[in-house]
Parts: structure tokens; C-alpha cells; sequence
């Protein structure tokens, strides 16, 4: 069978936990993968890796909340590989994560800060993608969201907000340019342990997260949300579109 990503350029856009493991999947499936985040030393990680196991990636420093930063890492892709495939916006920014922090007590500026990078920064990078992926008659665009977007939390009012307008976007997308072959969906994961989270997290939490899925025997993997995403990049996911997958174990069910 051949790799389901051959011939795709596919740019991920915010590497670190969650990210890296999306560039390596999609890079294992064939794409050429573009993999930007603001610490440029972390992608190129990642793409030194790819480059190892024989496949094709070029990391770039991307503010994914920066117009001209997102331009330029677009047409990086264009420039390197030729066009634009798949977009996986997936970075995110987690200033309002303390557990203390209620709407009364977060500053204004870190809730604008929030929705600058996570709502702005997708609507930006989507922007971007879209004329490409159009001169290609078509592509996929997967965001990572969170599970806090649709669930009820006593913090992160601004991270579940932004979440919430990124399902809003992708809702837009799928429906407005569907007529023109593009996709996009949303993938909704409840905790994905990596080493960066994993430092931060109290060791109960994994616990508690355990408790709250149907699945007892472990929590969610960066490699889940990457399986999905290489299924919504290629041809298999060829008709879902305007959806948000949750990948946390069974931990909401919505229906
Ligand atoms: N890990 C989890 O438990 C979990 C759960 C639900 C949702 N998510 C979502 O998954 C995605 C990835 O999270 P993760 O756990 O891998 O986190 P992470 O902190 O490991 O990775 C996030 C990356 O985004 C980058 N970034 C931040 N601001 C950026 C910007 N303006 N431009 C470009 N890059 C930027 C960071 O440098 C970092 O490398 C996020 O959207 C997050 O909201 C994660």
C-alpha cells in the first residue's frame, strides 16, 4: 500500500508535545512537513529526526499569532515544496492554566493575550493556508482543540473560550470552501501526556483523568491525536468534514 501522505505538503503549525508527534506521523504517512513554532530549535529537533528516518520536513521559527510570520511560513512551504496540502494548526497558549485563576481574578491582559494567539492565531494561519490549498484544488485543515472547550472548568475560562471560537472557525471553513475540496475539522483531546505536561501536572491528575474516562488503563498519548490527524489529512478522511473528534478515552461523550 502506499503511504496515505505521498506527494502532500502538509504545514504544522506549533510543535512541542502534541506537534512533534503530528510532524513524525505525518511524515511517516509521506508528506513533506513543515513544522513551525516560536522556539525554532524545538521544530528543528523534530525535522532532524524526520530527516534520520529518510523523510522530507524543514523546520521554521513561526508566530503563529503574527500575520507576517504566518505568511512567510506559508509561503516557505510554497517556496520549498512547491504548494500546500494540509494545515494542522495546533499551538496554543496556556497563560490562564493556574487552577486559581476564575474569571474575577485573571488579568485582562492575559485573557487577550489567550485569545490573541489561540482564536487570532488560527483564524490567521487559516487565512494563509486557504488561497494555497485552493490553487491545489482542495486539502485538509485539522486544529487542535481541547476537551475544555465544550466541557465546564472553574479556570482557564480564556484557553476554553478560544478553543470554543476555533470550533466556530472550522465550522466556517468546512461549510464556506467544502464546494471547493477543503476540509477542516477539529480534534478535541482531555489530557495527552508528554514530558513538558507531565513536569507540570500534579502527579494526581493523571489519576483524576483516569477516573473521569471510560478507558482505566492509561491516558491520552501525543501519538493518539497524531493517528487522527493523519487519517483527516489523507484520502480516508475524505468525507468528514465540520466536526470536532474528541481523542480523550471516553472521558465526555457527546452525542
Ligand atoms: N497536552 C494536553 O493534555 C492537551 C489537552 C487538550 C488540548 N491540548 C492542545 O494540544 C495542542 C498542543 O499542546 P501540547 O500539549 O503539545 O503543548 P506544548 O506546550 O507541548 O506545545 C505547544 C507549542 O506551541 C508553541 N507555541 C506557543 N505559542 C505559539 C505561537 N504564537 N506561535 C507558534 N508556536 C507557539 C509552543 O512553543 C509549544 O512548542 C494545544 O493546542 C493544546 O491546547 C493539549
Amino acid at each position: 500500500m502506499r503511504p496515505r501522505l505521498e506527494g502532500r505538503v502538509v504545514l504544522v503549525a506549533g510543535a512541542g508535545g502534541i506537534g512533534s508527534a503530528l510532524a513524525l506521523r505525518y511524515a511517516a504517512e509521506g508528506a513533506k512537513v513543515a513544522l513551525g513554532d516560536l522556539k525554532l530549535e524545538s521544530a528543528a529537533e523534530v525535522v532532524e529526526a524526520i530527516r534520520k528516518a529518510g523523510g522530507e520536513a524543514l523546520a521554521l521559527h513561526l508566530d503563529g499569532a503574527d500575520e507576517a510570520s504566518v505568511t512567510d511560513a506559508v509561503a516557505s512551504c510554497v517556496s520549498t515544496y512547491g504548494g500546500l496540502d494540509g494545515l494542522h494548526a495546533n499551538f496554543a497558549n496556556l497563560a490562564d492554566s493556574s487552577p486559581d485563576l476564575s474569571i474575577l481574578d485573571l488579568p485582562l491582559a492575559v485573557y487577550d493575550d489567550v485569545q490573541r494567539v489561540n482564536a487570532r492565531g488560527f483564524y490567521l494561519c487559516t487565512r494563509a493556508a486557504i488561497p494555497e490549498l485552493l490553487k491545489r484544488g482542495g486539502g485538509a485543515i485539522v486544529y487542535t482543540s481541547s476537551a475544555a472547550a465544550y466541557s465546564s472548568g472553574p479556570a482557564q475560562v480564556a484557553y476554553a473560550m478560544s478553543k470554543a471560537a476555533g470550533h466556530a472557525l472550522m465550522r466556517h471553513v468546512a461549510l464556506r470552501f467544502g464546494a471547493q475540496g477543503i476540509r477542516a475539522n477539529a480534534l478535541a483531546p482531555a489530557l495527552t501526556l508528554h514530558p513538558s505536561i507531565e513536569a507540570l501536572l500534579p502527579p494526581q491528575m493523571i489519576d483524576w483523568a483516569k477516573a473521569a474516562a471510560a478507558i482505566k488503563s492509561r491516558v491520552g498519548r501525543p501519538e493518539d491525536i497524531a493517528a487522527m490527524g493523519a487519517l483527516l489529512m489523507s484520502d480516508e478522511g475524505s468525507y468528514i468534514t465540520g466536526q470536532v473528534i474528541s481523542i480523550d478515552g471516553g472521558t465526555i461523550m457527546r452525542s
